[in-house]
């Protein structure tokens, strides 16, 4: 026990209430310290915006190219579209040539970004067969040199720099801790570590002795990602790495007040009661509204079934109701489907089940 107790208290803000606790990356201050990751298909702008306003302190984009030809293209622009978001808007970039990342840190900083992050955690083949994402880490010169570019590139704008990456290429190649030192020493503001290796891709369990081994040798915040699916979990990772914030991604999708969730636990040790259903119905509804104002009716009613499957996960009811929304292809019968689903739940509870949508699908990313 007594050991137990002393990893919690290592584990360096167990005990405060989060919500005053704040960081900062440069000039911005974020309200706490329990993030959002960014994932490409999921967390776009109205997904951000849930999330933070269910507690979480900072959410990144999803990531932008580096490949200026796309820039145009609709989901870039939809990507880089940060109206009414909360600030700091955060976008992650991504490439593999040091002058082209430059370039989009600038195009990005232009359109509204406050932070960029470089990424080097992304294992999806469209990405690493050009050898970005966490193929990069493969050949640390080019991906010092990204980092340095980009940093220089936003020193002038005030705009800090921070980058995401994996615990290395391979189990044989576990390079973060050296490339953490080199992109410190390159001025990037933040790191956040995924806990597995490129290889593993989303298979296995993430490890923490590695992002433990980061937080020791820097000085700059070094954030906790991968596998945190629940409270007891976000307080053994904190315990386990010493970091200063955790970053919660796939246990987020249909179950966004996770992070209110866990921040609670982690100030006062105790658990919240599970959410309310209208609570939860109100979320969800005005979630679909900006969603499809965001992608229009076409798109919107395609790409918002993922999102609802995720929220009814676990429920009574759950998955006959997720075949027939893949039947449904008008946004106000969805919305109308949707609606009438919570209501019929809140005839026969308050609140959500405690179990609901606990299970964090691995999903491949659409990157
Ligand atoms: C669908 C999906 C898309 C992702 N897209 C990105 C991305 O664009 N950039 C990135 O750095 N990581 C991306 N990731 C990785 C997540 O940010 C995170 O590191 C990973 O899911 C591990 O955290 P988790 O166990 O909390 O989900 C993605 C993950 C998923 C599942």
């Amino acid at each position: 026990m007594a050991e137990i107790a002393q990893a919690y208290n290592r584990a360096s803000f167990f005990g405060n209430p989060l919500a005053s606790s704040p960081m900062n990356i440069g000039p911005h201050s974020l309200a706490n310290r329990v993030f959002a990751a960014p994932m490409a298909g999921v967390t776009d702008r109205p997904f951000r915006q849930l999330c933070r306003s269910f507690g979480a302190g900072y959410a990144v984009s999803e990531m932008v190219t580096s490949r200026r030809e796309l820039w145009n293209s609709l989901k870039t622009s939809r990507r880089a579209n940060h109206e009414g978001e909360p600030g700091p808007v955060a976008v992650q970039i991504a490439g593999t040539d040091a002058a082209m990342m430059a370039e989009a840190a600038v195009y990005n900083v232009e359109r509204g970004a406050q932070i960029i992050d470089i990424n080097l955690g992304c294992p999806a083949k469209k990405v690493c067969n050009k050898w970005a994402g966490s193929a990069l880490m493969q050949d640390e010169p080019l991906a010092v040199a990204i980092a340095q570019a980009v940093v220089d590139a936003c020193a002038p704008h005030g705009v800090p720099v921070t980058l995401k990456m994996r615990t290395g290429w391979s189990r044989e190649h576990r390079n973060a801790l050296r490339l953490a030192l080199a992109f410190e020493r390159a001025g990037v503001q933040m790191l956040t570590i995924h806990g597995r290796t490129r290889e593993q891709g989303y298979g296995g369990c993430a490890e923490y002795e590695t992002i433990a081994a980061v937080k020791a040798a820097v000085r700059i915040p070094v954030v906790a990602n991968g596998d945190i699916t629940s409270p007891e979990k976000a307080r053994e990772v904190l315990a386990a790495t010493g970091a200063d914030a955790l970053m919660i991604g796939r246990a987020a999708q249909g179950r966004p007040w996770i992070f209110r969730e866990i921040a609670h636990f982690l100030a006062t040790g105790e658990h919240l009661a599970p959410p309310l259903v209208a609570e939860v119905r109100r979320a969800l509804l005005a979630h679909l509204e900006d969603h499809y104002a965001l992608y229009g009716e076409f798109t919107g009613v395609r790409s918002a079934r993922k999102h609802i499957g995720w929220y009814v996960r676990g429920l009574p009811g759950g998955d006959a109701f997720r075949t027939r929304m893949n039947t449904i292809e008008e946004s106000t019968a969805q919305f109308a489907a949707v609606a009438a689903f919570f209501d019929g739940l809140a005839r026969e509870a308050d609140r959500l089940p405690r179990a609901a949508g606990v299970a964090a699908d691995v999903v491949e990313s659409e990157a």
